[in-house]
């Protein structure tokens, strides 16, 4: 299996994914400062694993703290918020920090060598699950699939962007080992073509049978009839189902729901904010103008031209047809079942799981 982040020998490797798909190369980090670049340089991404990384980030602050003992709350506060301010719109890096924040609060008086152990612990059980979750995400979604299923998807919800298995292309994994999957249309995701360079790549490794098209080419082979359905991640969604992802999803929305495809989320429930109650309150990532100007160094255009890059768009929650979680098959209305699912994953705890 694809293991985008590893914890080993006192160190966070990282597979630097603006590497691949030419290198697969590892990087070590050991301070959490390292970390918040590597997420704003999108070496790791997706939403999922990010809020992973920056829970590592966090367990190495820890770890290599020299300061005195009285200090220690004050410098845990001062990194997570620099790891809180290196991407905006996917919740997962802000429900991942808090959720380390109150395992430290809840451990605080144990001192700090057992509080290193506790957080390392506690990143590690993260990773641990999310995988899983993404694996019961799979076995619920791809129940909705059809037999010889053309999917199609955008961006990058895989391995790559999570802790492994992947979201959406967690769905396609789970129907592919049933036998269900004849074709998976990756869209490129311009401007950094995550489809093109990531999804390609992970579903290439796993033999899942995939065809790369440019983002401007859905609606044509919607058109032809070539598409059984669109699933796509989420990097976080409002209590009312209004769901942000990569630029270019509420596009596909559109032409599925034109063409009368039905469009699937599919994402856990640490992408649910519950805190914000409609799609156009989640704030919109606006990344640097050379991503669109320039690629990997190369001028696509003229170095001077007017850019506009947000990195994320809104899909309103009446062109999804369901949203595919680790409590099951959320469905519209969405104000009611996402609460109705909310408590369900409330109920069954996890928020003070012990590593001590
Ligand atoms: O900018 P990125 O590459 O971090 O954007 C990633 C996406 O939009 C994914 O679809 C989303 O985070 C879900 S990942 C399971």
């Amino acid at each position: 299996m694809i293991a985008p982040i590893i914890y080993a020998d006192n160190a966070v490797k990282i597979l630097n994914q603006n590497r691949l798909p030419d290198e697969v190369i590892y990087e070590e980090y050991r301070t959490a400062e390292e970390i918040a670049v590597a997420i704003k340089e999108l070496k790791v991404r997706g939403a999922p694993l990010i809020g992973i990384a920056a829970a590592y980030g966090l367990a190495l602050a820890l770890n290599y703290y020299t300061g005195p003992e009285t200090l220690l709350k004050e410098h845990f506060t001062k990194v997570k918020n620099l790891l809180a301010a290196t991407r905006p719109t996917a919740v997962n890096l802000f429900w991942a920090l808090n959720k380390m924040e109150r395992i430290f609060n809840h451990n605080e008086k144990l001192g700090l060598n057992r509080l290193k152990i506790i957080l390392i612990a506690a990143a590690n059980h993260m990773l641990a699950e999310d995988i899983s979750i993404n694996q019961t995400i799979g076995s619920y979604g791809e129940e909705l699939l059809q037999e010889n299923c053309r999917v199609l998807t955008i961006c990058n919800a895989g391995a790559l962007a999570t802790g492994g298995y992947g979201t959406a292309l967690g769905v396609i994994r789970a129907a592919h080992e049933k036998g269900k999957i004849s074709q998976v249309w990756a869209c490129e995701t311009r401007p950094v073509l995550q489809g093109a360079r990531l999804t390609v790549w992970e579903l290439m490794q796993d033999q899942i049978p995939v065809t790369l098209i440019t983002d401007g080419m859905a609606g044509y082979i919607m058109q032809l009839g070539l598409v059984d359905a669109v699933i796509a991640g989420a990097d976080r969604i409002a209590a009312n189902g209004d769901t942000a992802n990569k630029i270019g999803t509420y596009s596909l929305a559109v032409l599925a729901n034109y063409h009368k495809i039905p469009f699937y989320i599919a994402a856990p429930h640490s992408t649910i904010d519950t805190c914000i109650s409609r799609g156009a309150e989640i704030p919109i990532e606006e990344r640097s103008h050379q991503e669109i100007r320039q690629f990997r160094g190369i001028n696509l255009t003229l170095p001077e031209v007017n850019v506009f890059n947000p990195a994320f768009d809104i899909t309103p929650h009446y062109m999804i047809k369901a949203v595919i979680t680790e409590t099951g098959i959320i469905e519209p209305p969405f104000t009611e079942s996402i609460k109705h699912h909310t408590v369900l994953i409330k109920s069954r705890g996890g928020e003070h799981e012990d590593f001590a």
